[in-house]
């Protein structure tokens, strides 16, 4: 077995997913059900297939091994991924080197972040980082915090990093790539952080891709200088701190998002850890995604300035477009979340949190300030405003609810609230596969069986070359089945799919996976019991045949001819 199919066959799918998104079992123990990662969706069409080992969303066509799904999450090379699963499952990788130009670069900028990591940090604990402690020291971040967050410092120097890359070996395209340094135009790099306070962000599997630089005195512009778009970085993607707070995200079923790195130490100290921030740009939808694939709930937590205001108001459209449930946490005293900690203490801010309002409520509060709604002209632009968030609510009841609060909350009339809700809520049916239910269960199930159990394929599917297959919806499938059972290979899904043309391919995944009907335990029973039907069904069909052409017969006279027939047809009810 290579390499490749050894990784396959020692790690599940199932629990790989798993990590990314939310699977709920469908139906039988094998089929597992969630949100797909890949697009914007509401009703779940992205399924895996535990038996089979493979995923499939039927609403954006994404599907493939547990490889291709690495790549797709997390935005990998093939080798890449190879090497991510093997290292997660303590497989040890072959000697023999396995990458691409691709993946050895981006491998070199790992490795340069993780070289700087380290000596930014220990920067922050020599005597240069002197003044950074300090600065820490005044904001309530100890060491233990630092050490936590891997916070370091970069001395102003300029040429600590350069000098250390080049050292390392690392070539100058390399370096350029990486971020890190900046080209001299006379020749040579130097730093791109320098005298700040260094923040490492880490993906989502916890390697460092960036870095942001927090200045140190008051006036040094800009406030936060960030790692550019690299190989291994793409700011619209990441979520600050995701890599810790995720397992506390799903325990909880509840994200808090929050603006600034400061912002995530300060309520991660106060032991909120289900914290993440979006590094500094607008929230964007996939972001939104990534932290959807681990719950649905999310309280926004931004600053209570005017800025963060309209950061919330335009968080919220992404947030609800994405199908997430969101409740605004507005913090009182223009305190941010960090210092509002610091000040009130944990056990405030948990309240706080608890007792956080919907989303429309806080609108509203907005509205109540923009418009004077003594007036009808006011209450209608309020009335405007808040509408396409709430239409967006995906629960009935929950609609008609919020539309009667708000509508005493506005003084309007709750027909007219009401009335705009109806227009808008159309409701989103779940993907169906048209393909699997055009296919008679017989089928379905057959195919299924012979897929699961090596004993049915064995015993049932040589019975299958005296039947004529040409009838049935499945017939391609089943012949590259029997040709590859014939052929004395390992029969598998993945070794049948890749014989299939693209339709026969899709047929098959959405078959596998719709199948209600089958049970895995009795494979061989179920096999058998459909060959019998597919039988029957053959023979019932040669019986019409007959009496058709006994019909015929007598109508023209023919009586030798019908009766050598009806003979037949008498032969053929007898076995
Ligand atoms: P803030 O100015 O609120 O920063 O910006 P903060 O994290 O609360 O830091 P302190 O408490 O002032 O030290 C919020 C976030 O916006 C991004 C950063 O991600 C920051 O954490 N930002 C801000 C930048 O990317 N660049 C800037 O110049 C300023
Ligand atoms: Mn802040």
């Amino acid at each position: 077995m290579d390499f490749i199919e050894q990784l396959k066959s020692s790690v599940d799918i199932v629990s790989v997913v798993g990590q990314y998104v939310r699977l709920k079992r469908s139906g039988s123990s094998q089929r597992w059900v969630g949100l797909c990662p890949f697009h914007s969706e509401k009703t779940p069409s992205f399924s895996v297939h535990g038996a089979h080992q493979f995923f499939k969303c039927f609403g954006c066509g994404m599907g493939g091994d547990v490889i291709r799904f690495v790549m797709e999450i997390e935005r990998m090379t093939f080798w890449e991924a190879v090497k991510l699963l093997a290292e997660r499952h303590g497989i040890p990788l072959p000697r023999r080197e396995y990458t691409d130009a691709e993946t050895r670069l981006r491998a070199a900028i790992y490795r340069m972040h993780e070289l700087a990591a380290e000596a930014y940090c220990s920067a922050l604990r020599s005597s240069a980082g002197a003044q950074a402690r300090a600065y820490l020291d005044k904001r309530g971040v100890d060491e233990a915090l630092r050490d936590e967050f891997g916070l370091g410092y970069a001395d102003p120097g300029g040429t600590t990093l350069a000098r250390l890359l080049a050292q390392e070996g690392f070539s100058p395209e390399e370096m350029e790539a990486s971020g890190l340094v900046l080209k001299r135009p006379e020749g040579g790099f130097f730093d791109r952080f320098r005298g700040r306070l260094i923040f490492p962000i880490h993906n989502e599997s916890g390697k460092i891709v960036a870095f942001a630089g927090r200045a140190l005195r008051e006036g040094d512009e800009p406030k936060y200088l960030n790692s550019p778009e690299t190989p291994i970085y793409r700011k619209s993607a990441l979520l600050y701190n995701l890599h810790r707070a995720r397992d506390a995200i799903r325990k909880q079923d509840q994200a808090v998002l929050v603006e600034g790195y400061m912002d995530v130490i300060g309520l991660w100290r106060a032991g909120v850890r289900n914290v993440v921030a979006s590094c500094g740009t607008a929230l964007t939808e996939q972001q939104v995604r990534t932290l959807r694939r681990h719950s649905e709930n999310i309280v926004v937590n931004f600053d209570p300035d005017a800025a963060g205001a309209s950061a919330t108001e335009r968080s919220i459209q992404v947030l609800l477009a994405e199908g997430l449930r969101v409740r605004i946490l507005a913090l009182e005293e223009g305190l941010d979340p960090d210092e509002y900690v610091r000040k009130r203490g944990a056990e405030a801010y948990q309240a706080l949190l608890e007792n956080a309002p919907g989303y429309y409520h806080w609108l509203a509060d907005r509205a109540r300030e923009r418009w004077d709604l003594r007036t009808t002209e006011g209450r209608l632009a309020a009335l405007r405003f808040l509408l396409p968030s709430v239409q967006r609510l995906q629960d009935k009841l929950e609609r008609a609810a919020v539309a009667s609060e708000l509508a005493a909350y506005l003084g309007i009339e709750a027909g007219l609230v009401l009335e705009h809700f109806r227009r808008a809520a159309a409701e989103r049916r779940p993907i169906e596969t048209p393909a699997a239910r055009s296919v008679p269960p017989v089928e379905r199930i057959l195919l299924n069986c012979l897929l699961a159990s090596d004993e049915a394929r064995r015993q049932v599917a040589p019975e299958l070359k005296s039947l004529s297959l040409d009838r049935l919806a499945t017939r391609r499938i089943l012949r590259t089945l029997i040709a590859l059972e014939d052929s004395g290979g390992p029969v598998s899904y993945a070794a049948l799919e890749g014989r299939l043309e693209d339709n026969d391919r899709e047929l098959l995944a959405s078959l596998v996976l719709s199948d209600e009907l089958f049970e895995e335990s009795q494979a061989l029973e179920q096999a058998w019991a459909c060959l019998e039907a597919l039988r029957a069904a053959e023979r019932e069909a040669e019986r019409s045949r007959l009496r058709a052409r006994i019909k015929e017969a007598e109508r023209a006279g023919n009586v030798d001819e019908a009766l050598r027939l009806t003979e037949e047809l008498t032969r053929l009810d007898r076995s």
